[in-house]
């Protein structure tokens, strides 16, 4: 048996128990460990669902160019998934992703923008107006953007989603993601809800983002806006994959305290994982702390692998810069 080319691998991930970060708490917590996917990252299933769908639409023809805004696990997605199609790819990145990104995405072919984090959304220097930028100028180009398009979610919904249920049997109680986009938690949320409406959903936000805020007033308010270092998760906009309806609750996790059980659970639970999922798994342990019970199980996405991250928080040199060691 074999498959046709790469982006044919994705999805099918394990479920895999933690035990030692876990110490005290009742009930199963388990990570879904989204680096198994060849991009290394949960964001191999939207990239290939927004293409699919862009192709049947009529918005990507062949020989195009693919133009996205990506923190670069997006990017990483894309890029395979061009490889395998015949499509050219260039991408916006923030100035705060880590270098190990950049890279990575050019060694995959991609041409990388970068572009300053220390600019508002609409200002014609962030990534999100570069790309858009592009994506107006070059002739044949497609922009999926992520954050807006329901392709994201719809690939959470349609693969994400049915393998927790089946994993668990069924027996999901809670299910904890960090929030970037919105694809991950809404998509699969949306499914597991529909299977059983009592699961809680809890998505997981930094210190320096709009959401938590938004979710618990309905304000926007610009002041929670600043600058922080975690990757992926959190954002400056409401993007439209964001239904607050299927997200329960937000809980805010520090740059550091990500970072600190990030490392733990490299350590501990031999999971060499990013920086996200530290947010993760420190927020939904927070929850499952006073919440959980003997007989709950929860599911934690872990969306990207450590090799991104090695420069910055698998580096003690870096952490003691930090502070944080
Ligand atoms: C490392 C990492 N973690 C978490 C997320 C959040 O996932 P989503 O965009 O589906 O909300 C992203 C998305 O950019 C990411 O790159």
């Amino acid at each position: 048996m074999y498959f046709n080319n790469i982006v044919e691998t994705i999805g099918n991930t394990p479920l895999v128990k933690l035990n030692k970060v876990t110490d005290g708490i009742k009930g199963t917590v388990l990570a879904k460990v989204e680096y198994f996917n060849p991009g290394n990252s949960v964001k191999d299933r939207m990239a290939v669902k927004m293409i699919d769908d862009a192709e049947k639409a009529g918005l990507l023809k062949p020989g195009g160019t693919i133009i996205e805004g990506t923190s670069g696990n997006t990017g990483m997605g894309l890029a395979l998934t061009a490889i395998a199609r015949g499509y050219k790819c260039i991408f916006t990145m923030s100035d705060k992703q880590s270098k190990e990104k950049q890279d990575i995405l050019k060694a995959v072919g991609a041409e990388v923008i970068v572009c300053p984090t220390n600019v508002p959304a609409d200002d014609p220097r962030s990534y999100y107006s570069i790309a858009r930028k592009l994506n107006a100028e070059i002739p044949n180009s497609f922009y999926p953007n992520q954050y807006d398009n329901p392709s994201n979610a719809e690939a959470h919904y349609e693969t994400t989603g049915p393998e927790i249920w089946a994993q668990t049997e069924g027996n999901i109680t809670h299910f904890a993601a960090g929030v970037g986009t919105g694809g991950t938690i809404c998509g699969t949320g949306k499914f597991l809800k529909e299977q059983n409406p009592a699961i809680v959903s809890i998505g997981l936000d930094t210190y320096g983002s709009v959401f938590k805020k938004y979710k618990e007033t309905g304000i926007f308010d610009e002041n929670e806006i600043y600058s922080y270092k975690t990757e992926g998760i959190g954002e400056d906009i409401l993007p439209k994959n964001v239904d607050f309806d299927l997200i329960d609750l937000f809980i805010k996790v520090t740059d550091k305290d990500a970072a600190l059980m990030t490392r733990r659970l490299a350590k501990e639970e031999g999971l060499f994982v990013g920086w996200s999922c530290g947010s993760a798994v420190f927020g939904a342990l927070e929850y499952a702390r006073e919440h959980l019970q003997e007989d709950d199980t929860m599911v934690i996405v872990l969306p990207d692998h450590g090799t991104r991250y090695l420069g910055k928080i698998y580096n003690d040199e870096w952490m003691r810069e930090q502070g944080w060691l």
